[in-house]
């Protein structure tokens, strides 16, 4: 896709900037990177820590011809080039975490953000929205236990726009590889790069909470699991912990 970028010192948050954008009907390729967010945006309503100076806060727009229960293939999509593009700059393997997170040593370093807008003029608006905690030294006190950045990991500086550059030319790939049916090569890669199957994870789902055995991915890119019956379910989204041993 030929890219359009938009290079800010500030934003609220780069995904808001291109929903904003979106009156203008533009086409796929449309990024955003701002070097601090005052809004930043998590999933389920939680904020995004955006200092500036630091991390890597971008949003991209795609026009996805799919039809709308494929879409969560697209935050899978996301997170691989993002742990490609991750990891061939430090010498640790960051993993993959279902749907959407990074970790580095058991930490976050990396979270993705989709959202869908419909349209009636052009194909369907998807946002995709990339946080990585790259040079960071410190996190808040709520999140200082579970986040972590790829310069507190690997001990040195990682330059921002080289880790951008890479970044945009990975998930360029994956999405050409996603438009040429290429879902099954994706998924399998996808699953190269995470630590989850084979683990024993409460997964939370509408306020409820299950423990079971993390199998597969399907060939839609759902979650298959099993619970303490035996039953297989396929899940399309739920907050995943890993359960020590
Ligand atoms: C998550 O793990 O909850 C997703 C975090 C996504 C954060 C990124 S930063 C760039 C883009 N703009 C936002 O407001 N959110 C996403």
């Amino acid at each position: 896709m030929g890219i359009q970028w938009r290079f800010l010192h500030q934003s609220d948050s780069t995904n808001s900037e291109i929903v904003r954008s979106l009156v203008d009907n533009p086409s796929e390729g449309l990024t955003v990177v701002a070097d601090s967010q005052t809004d930043g945006r998590g999933r389920r309503g939680r904020s995004w820590h955006s200092e500036p100076g630091t991390g890597i806060y971008l949003s991209t727009l795609i026009r996805p011809n799919l039809l709308p229960e494929q879409l969560p293939i697209l935050t899978l999509m996301a997170g691989l080039a993002t742990v490609i593009a991750v990891n061939d700059l430090i010498p640790q393997s960051a993993k993959l975490k279902w749907p959407n997170d990074l970790l580095l040593n058991g930490k976050k370093i990396a979270g993705i953000l989709c959202e869908y807008h419909p349209s009636t003029t052009k194909n369907h608006a998807v946002i995709i929205g990339i946080g990585i905690n790259v040079n960071h030294t410190y996190f808040p006190s709520d999140i200082k236990n579970t986040a972590t950045s790829l310069k507190l990991e690997c001990g040195e500086n990682i330059d921002r726009t080289s880790l951008i550059k890479r970044l945009i030319t990975q998930l360029d790939f994956e999405y050409s590889e996603l438009k040429n049916n290429r879902l099954q090569g994706l998924i399998d890669n996808w699953t190269h790069h995470t630590d989850l199957l084979g683990k024993t994870i409460t997964i939370t789902q509408n306020n409820q909470s299950i423990i079971a055995k993390a199998k597969h991915l399907d060939s839609i890119g759902r979650l298959v699991i099993e619970d303490e019956s035996g039953q297989e379910i396929a899940l399309d989204s739920g907050e995943v912990s890993i359960r020590e041993k």
